[in-house]
């Protein structure tokens, strides 16, 4: 059975030998998944990219829930996210990669649960809800595949498509996030209502609105295009490495029927 996931934006494609294409139908429509072997193992990993396989579904629009419902359909138990941000910290610089820790969620027009009233009332808890188990693997994996995470993050979800203003920016900071995106929420919560365990890394493509600091575009570009491969082989990695049947962690059990 397929295990695990990584979900991503744009490039991080190039994980193996291919198998296949999938299709699956979902309740909320349908997704386009490809399932490969993890380089030098047998495992099968699958890929999803999250804005569709020709990058047009903007991030408003991404289907949240037929994504992560079709990887929970396929049997996958864990999932590693990639999600470009902007910085809005003056220590995470573009070009460097943080890893999540929490959120703060400022979408405004997504469905953003599974449960919406026909198996009762179900709250979800969301104290971790980034897998401290995977975030622990990735902080102590990564060094060894020769990646720099800069540090942890907190992520703010704006909807999009447009970019924040300065005012927002400055509000985010005052708020306690260090990173904005429009792409990591509601994924991150509608695992954690499938019982997933979650990992995300932010990779910086630039700085938040208002946040003035000098900056080489053409270095930052280099630096992603470098940091989303080098990224793929450490999910790789630790798929191959790790025991996916066993879990070191609460989040399969962060739903609470009332
Ligand atoms: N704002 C929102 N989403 C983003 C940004 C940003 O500055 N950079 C990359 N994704």
């Amino acid at each position: 059975m397929t295990k695990a996931a990584i979900i991503g934006g744009t490039g991080i494609y190039d994980l193996g030998s291919q198998i296949r294409n999938q299709p699956i139908s979902t309740p909320f429509g349908q997704v386009e998944v490809t399932v490969m072997t993890v380089k030098d193992s047998s495992k099968e990993i699958v890929f999803l990219a999250r804005h569709g396989t020709e990058h047009s579904t903007p991030p408003h629009q991404v289907n949240y829930r037929a994504n992560l419902w079709a990887l929970h359909h396929l049997g996958v138990t864990h999932v590693f996210a990639t999600n470009a941000v902007g910085s809005l910290n003056p220590k995470y610089k573009p070009g460097e990669l943080v890893i999540f820790t929490d959120f703060i969620d400022f979408t405004k027009n997504r469905p953003s649960t599974f449960y919406d009233g026909a198996e009762g009332v179900i709250h979800t808890s969301m104290a971790d809800p980034y897998c401290k188990e995977l975030r622990r693997i990735i902080a102590e994996q990564a060094p060894r595949h020769g990646i720099t995470l800069a540090g942890e993050a907190v992520y703010v979800g704006t909807e999009g498509p447009r970019f924040e203003t300065a005012a927002e920016i400055r509000m985010y900071r005052q708020l306690s996030a260090d990173v904005v995106g429009m792409t990591g929420i509601p994924e991150v919560v509608l695992a954690k209502e499938l019982g997933l365990c979650y990992a995300g890394v932010g990779i910086i493509t630039n700085w938040a609105t208002g946040i003035a600091h000098d900056h080489r575009l053409d270095e930052i570009m280099e630096a992603v295009d470098r940091n989303k491969a080098d990224l793929t082989n450490l999910f790789c990695h630790i798929i191959n490495t790790i025991d996916l049947d066993q879990n070191n962690c609460h989040c399969n059990q962060a739903c609470m029927k009332m």
